[in-house]
């Protein structure tokens, strides 16, 4: 706790009125990759309790489509298409694609993380299973030339999930940003220019 307290990135949010720290890595990843240019429709997958929305928010144009999905309740942000549910079920993805209204979203960013229980395999596992969905989602929803960031956590499956991703982008990119605490095992894959 003290840490975080301490933590200039949570210092950075509460003064810019951002809802979480985690906001700070997806301004970093725009500063380097310019991942907002031309986006007008964008999907926030795992998007409670709302800062890299409000970030998306801010960076596009207004009257753009921003829907995000979360197992958990957010408190409403003005100009955001907000599911609640659980990403992995059907009723949940035709909500989402309801919502999109039609097969073309420029950008599709995912900080969902599984549910741990503790047991390092299992964790892994849901954790890849979670990556997997998202990249289908991407395969199917994403514009031809469109950008995807999604959270992996090192492990067993990591390589797997990047030689996926590479069969659905020109580019793929791994990126840890400074605004990821160095102790956690996370890290972003970025896939750019979707074939
Ligand atoms: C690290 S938080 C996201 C923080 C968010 N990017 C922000 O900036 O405020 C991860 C979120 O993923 C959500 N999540 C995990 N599994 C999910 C699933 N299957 N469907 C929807 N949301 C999920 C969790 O409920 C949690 O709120």
């Amino acid at each position: 706790m003290h840490d975080h307290v301490n933590d200039h990135y949570v210092k950075s949010a509460t003064n810019a009125g951002y809802r979480s720290r985690a906001a700070y890595k997806l301004l970093e990843i725009d500063q380097k990759f310019n991942l907002f240019k031309n986006v007008k429709k964008a999907v926030d997958l795992g998007c409670a309790p709302g800062s890299w929305s409000q970030v998306i928010l801010q960076k596009i144009a207004a009257g753009s489509i921003v829907v995000g999905v979360d197992l958990l309740e957010i408190d409403p942000i003005y100009g955001l298409n907000f599911i609640q549910g659980d990403f992995t079920t059907d009723e949940i993805l035709k909500q989402l694609v309801n919502a999109i209204g039609d097969k073309v979203v420029d950008l599709v960013v995912s900080d969902m993380a599984p549910n741990l229980s503790g047991i390092k395999g299992v964790d892994q596992a849901r954790g890849a299973h979670l990556v997997e969905l998202v990249l289908e989602f991407a395969k199917d929803y994403l514009i031809t030339g469109g950008k995807c960031v999604i959270k992996v956590f090192h492990g067993g499956e990591f390589d797997k999930l990047v030689k996926q991703m590479r069969t659905l982008f020109n580019q793929v990119i791994i990126f840890k940003p400074d605004a990821s605490r160095s102790k956690s095992s996370e890290t972003y894959l970025l896939g750019l220019d979707k074939l």
